[in-house]
């Protein structure tokens, strides 16, 4: 498949897009301070699949989060912004995920998997 581009500037402060690439759901998610420093302030040691913030976003683009909107248990396509730790919640069995899609409790063994992606300017992505 092809890389798609993605325009962030209509992306509000708090909201998630979803996109398609390679019909792969993606989400994309404009986070909060909030979150993001609910996605920093994390003891990596005690996460089942240790990655800090800063290996899952691109340097200089902090608020974005882009991952694959794929639970990595069986499959399903989790729901943004639901969930204790206010990223993404699987409703099919129960994965909990947190604002860097970081798996934090259930049945998934992964965190969400990033696509490969890149900042063409501040507020353009190409993915793919
Ligand atoms: Fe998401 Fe099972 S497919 S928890």
């Amino acid at each position: 498949g092809a890389p798609i581009e993605v325009d962030l500037a209509p992306v509000a402060e708090g909201q998630v897009i979803k996109v398609f690439w390679r019909s792969k759901p993606i989400f994309i998610s404009h986070r909060t301070k909030k979150e993001v420093d609910e996605a920093k302030n994390v003891d990596v040691a005690t996460l089942p699949d240790p990655e800090t913030d800063a290996q899952r976003t691109k340097a200089g683009h902090e608020p974005w989060l882009v991952v694959i909107g794929i639970c990595t248990h069986l499959g399903c396509i989790p729901l943004a912004h639901q969930g204790e730790y206010g990223g993404f919640f699987c409703p099919c069995h129960g994965s909990v995920y947190d604002t860097a899609g970081r798996i934090r409790k259930g049945p998934a063994p992964k965190n969400l998997v990033l696509p490969p992606y890149q900042f063409v300017s501040d507020t353009r992505i190409r993915i793919g």
